[in-house]
């Protein structure tokens, strides 16, 4: 791990919006409830249904565990096939392996580093069970196009918007788009709660995996219906497992909650701060910026990256940047170059496009008490690496 605390500008910083603490006193002293499903998972997930306008929101203890949801949701058999990109988190192929089923990797689009949705249609198998969109960054699929395809192959969507909270497409909230969507609360995201995360299910898409998603998150069992008193006996009825965060995480999370929409905010304005200050570099065809291909979404800000000429060149502006007290990292290894990738998944043809965008993409730090003369100064060091 390295130590970010030695930088002048660390690549994170967690953001404590102020009440979290208040809250989880109220949880623990006041309410006496410390385990998962009280009053703050209740108003954390009405939060959740309400600002992203989702039919049911269920927290969980991570974007992991809503992911592994997804997958118990999708009932799969041994064999059974998950479109995704190999641009991703392990979580989002890893999800699905666990059940037995093989994630299938597509390439991504040049410009917003999404599946391309070009190419799901000649990766589909008698065996597809459901497509997996990945968010990067905070902006949004093709999502009309996925949907479409979906629809005519009989296949679930399962957002992955471990990265999107309050990200929109056509106006309308990622995650609540597809079936079912995923979210993620870690410590790296906009919003934190340590380790967390969410299942979002949409209602009109998918009405009875409501009840289904209640039953997996209860471990199982029918205990909501029972104290609900629409079962005479609480017991298991299906496969589930233990997806509850603490009552302390989600009062820490309402926190972060109430504060979500200035951290969007304030986060938009130093990605848009970068795109200007490192605009000429792009000019003079020394770096790519990230591209916004489409002016009816927006993206919530979660990170900025840049695109150097090739790994080496990468390397060299990492150590650079270090040395002036700047953290910046790269990300994804592609999960088809993985030795679990390989084991549990295949491509569904050669996947250039993630071969080459994984290979030089860098993140610059970003975070929600970064200054603007932080971005200043990031963007200056950038500047001294190429024309020194
Ligand atoms: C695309 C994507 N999916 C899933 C996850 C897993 O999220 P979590 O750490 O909440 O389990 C991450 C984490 O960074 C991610 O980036």
């Amino acid at each position: 791990m390295i130590d970010g605390a030695r930088f002048r500008v660390p690549f994170n910083k967690p953001f404590i919006a102020g009440n979290e603490l208040r809250y989880i006193k109220q949880a623990v002293i006041t309410n006496g409830h410390t385990s998962g499903g009280g009053a703050f998972t209740q108003k954390c997930q009405e939060w959740l249904a309400n600002n992203l306008r989702s039919g049911a929101a269920f927290l969980t203890h991570s974007c992991t565990a809503a992911l592994e949801m997804s997958a118990i949701l999708c009932d799969l058999q041994s064999g059974d096939e998950i479109i995704m990109p190999s641009f991703t988190f392990v979580s989002t192929a890893n999800a699905f392996a666990l059940r037995g089923a093989r994630p299938v990797f597509v390439d991504i689009r040049p410009d917003t580093l999404n599946i391309d949705e070009t190419l799901i249609l000649p990766a589909i198998s008698p065996r597809t069970k459901a497509i997996v969109p990945v968010h990067y960054g905070g902006v949004a699929c093709a999502m009309d196009e996925i949907l479409r395809i979906a629809m005519d192959f009989g296949l679930v969507v399962i957002e992955d918007a471990a990265q999107a909270l309050l990200s929109t497409y056509k106006g309308k909230f990622l995650g609540a788009l597809g079936h079912i969507g995923c979210l993620s609360f870690h410590e790296t995201k906009n919003v934190i709660s340590g380790e967390g995360g969410a299942l979002l299910v949409n209602k009109d898409l998918g009405p009875e995996l409501v009840d289904r998603a209640e039953i997996v998150w209860e471990k199982g069992t029918n205990r909501k219906a029972f104290f609900q008193g629409h079962a005479d006996k609480y017991t298991w009825v299906q496969l589930g497992s233990s997806f509850l965060p603490s009552e302390i995480a989600a009062a820490f999370l309402l926190a972060q909650f109430e504060y979500a929409h200035q951290i969007v905010d304030k986060r938009r304005s130093l990605v848009s701060l970068y795109r200007d200050l490192l605009k000429p570099l792009e000019d003079s065809g020394f770096i790519q910026l990230p591209q916004t291909p489409r002016p009816d979404s927006d993206s919530n800000g979660h990170l900025f990256y840049i695109l150097t000429s090739n790994t080496d060149e990468r390397g060299k502006l990492i150590d650079f940047l270090a040395r002036q007290g700047v953290m910046a990292v790269f990300h994804y290894v592609p999960l088809h170059s993985s030795p679990a990738g390989k084991k549990f998944g295949r491509m569904s043809d050669r996947l250039p496009v993630t071969d080459d965008i994984s290979s030089r993409l860098l993140r610059l730090p970003l975070y929600f008490e970064m200054e603007p003369d932080d971005v200043v100064i990031v963007s200056e060091a950038v500047h001294q690496f190429y024309l020194r």
